[in-house]
């Protein structure tokens, strides 16, 4: 079978050097935010071309912290789309606010930037855009809109790590961008991880503190801008004791292991000869693949699309998946239901049929394999079991 994606050919390509800086790690003692979280913090924003990164447990609460230090709770919506994982809109939720979905693209599938505006109203506190799949969304629009109505972005980068939009990285566009490095990403770690990445040097403050219990001066911080007031943090007196056993708000337990920041210290120079050999291989998609009954993906001409998954239409979805399992070709679905039909949303109130670019992508998307280490024999396999389908 070749599979969807394949961790382990990465991990035999790099052995030797991410066994010794697990190693390291181990030997180090230091395992919480150690030397090596700390330096993958500064690599990983240098490498999105911004100031501060702020390393995290996972994906999810990248979103969770990002939405905390934006100051967004209860009362408060935020507008996302409603095609993407869950976790986006469970983040939106877990800080108290209520998501707000619009459809999806009907050509590149990420938000639709021209749906966005009617949904403002005066609760609306927040835009997450997704760059779905590997691809960013119009973000020159999606920007115009939040300074007009004073909305923070917070992008969705955990498909797109190393993405660019008009050749700036993926992150770097809104007040904050979360990444996930969850093992299937186009940089992924051993287990879970995440980060917040920024400019602003207060929002940067506020996610360390978010990160950790809310304690210590970025906790204080934290507690003056949830309540409004001027707070001297320099003043802070610690009694000689740790900063972490001194709390300001409600945060949470969540850092990027100095273990998963020394694997992915080891990847992040490999990434965009990943995401290369990923749009080599999704070219040879786009040329060989010649099936009328399947279309395949549009990018963006703004965009460098890094292909985290390759995702084709078909109307006979169920038959296409069967008849390529039992040539031994794995698919997925990347979403099946969209996030406003989620019966967790219920109480929402959406209705099938009021997003329907979203329901049609869940109901006839198909994603087919896509990672660096396919050889050109299993691609060539994929094209023409592909091209062999009746339908
Ligand atoms: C679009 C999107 N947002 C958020 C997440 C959450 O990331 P994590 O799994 O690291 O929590 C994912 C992960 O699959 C994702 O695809």
């Amino acid at each position: 079978m070749i599979p969807l994606m394949n961790v382990t050919k990465q991990y035999e390509h790099l052995e030797q050097e991410l066994d010794a800086a697990a190693l390291r790690v181990l030997h180090s003692g230091k395992y919480i935010l150690g030397e090596d979280e700390q330096e993958f913090e500064k690599e990983f924003a240098a490498y999105c071309g911004v100031k501060y990164a702020v390393g995290v447990g996972n994906g999810t609460d990248a979103l969770v912290i990002a939405l905390s230090a934006a100051g967004i709770g209860t009362g408060d919506e935020v507008i996302t789309s409603a095609m993407s994982f869950f976790a986006t809109a469970e983040a939106i939720a877990a800080v108290g606010a209520k998501p707000v979905f619009v459809d999806c693209r009907r050509d590149t599938y990420v938000i639709d930037e021209t749906a966005i505006e009617s949904k403002i109203n005066e609760h609306t506190k927040a835009i997450i855009p997704v760059h779905l799949y590997g691809q960013c969304a119009n973000m020159d629009t999606i920007l115009n809109i939040a300074q007009k109505h004073h909305l923070y972005v917070i992008e969705d980068c955990a498909q797109a790590a190393g993405a660019l939009y008009h050749g700036k990285k993926a992150g770097s566009f809104g007040d904050m961008g979360c990444v996930s490095f969850f093992p299937t990403k186009n940089l992924g770690c051993a287990g879970d991880g995440g980060m917040i990445l920024t400019d602003n040097e207060e929002l940067y403050s506020l996610c360390q503190a978010y990160r950790v219990h809310g304690s210590g001066t970025n906790g204080l911080l934290a507690y003056s801008r949830k309540k409004g007031i001027s707070v001297d943090t320099s003043a802070l007196d610690f009694h000689g004791n740790l900063p972490k056993y001194y709390n300001f708000v409600i945060g949470h337990n969540s850092r990027l292991d100095t273990l998963q920041a020394a694997l992915l210290r080891v990847k992040l120079p490999h990434l965009d000869g990943w995401n290369a050999r990923r749009r080599e291989i999704a070219k040879r998609y786009q040329q060989e693949i010649t099936n009328p009954k399947v279309k395949q993906p549009i990018c963006d001409s703004a965009n460098t699309h890094i292909f985290y998954v390759y995702v084709l239409e078909v109307e006979n979805r169920a038959a296409f998946r069967e008849y390529l399992e039992k040539q031994g070709v794995t698919t997925g679905v990347y979403f099946p239901v969209p996030l406003h039909l989620q019966k967790v949303f219920e109480e929402l109130g959406y209705q099938e049929g009021d997003l329907p670019n979203a329901e049609y992508l869940a109901d006839h998307g198909v994603a087919i394999p896509m990672f660096a280490e396919l050889t050109e024999h299993e691609i060539g396999k994929i094209i023409q079991s592909i091209n062999a389908w009746e339908g």
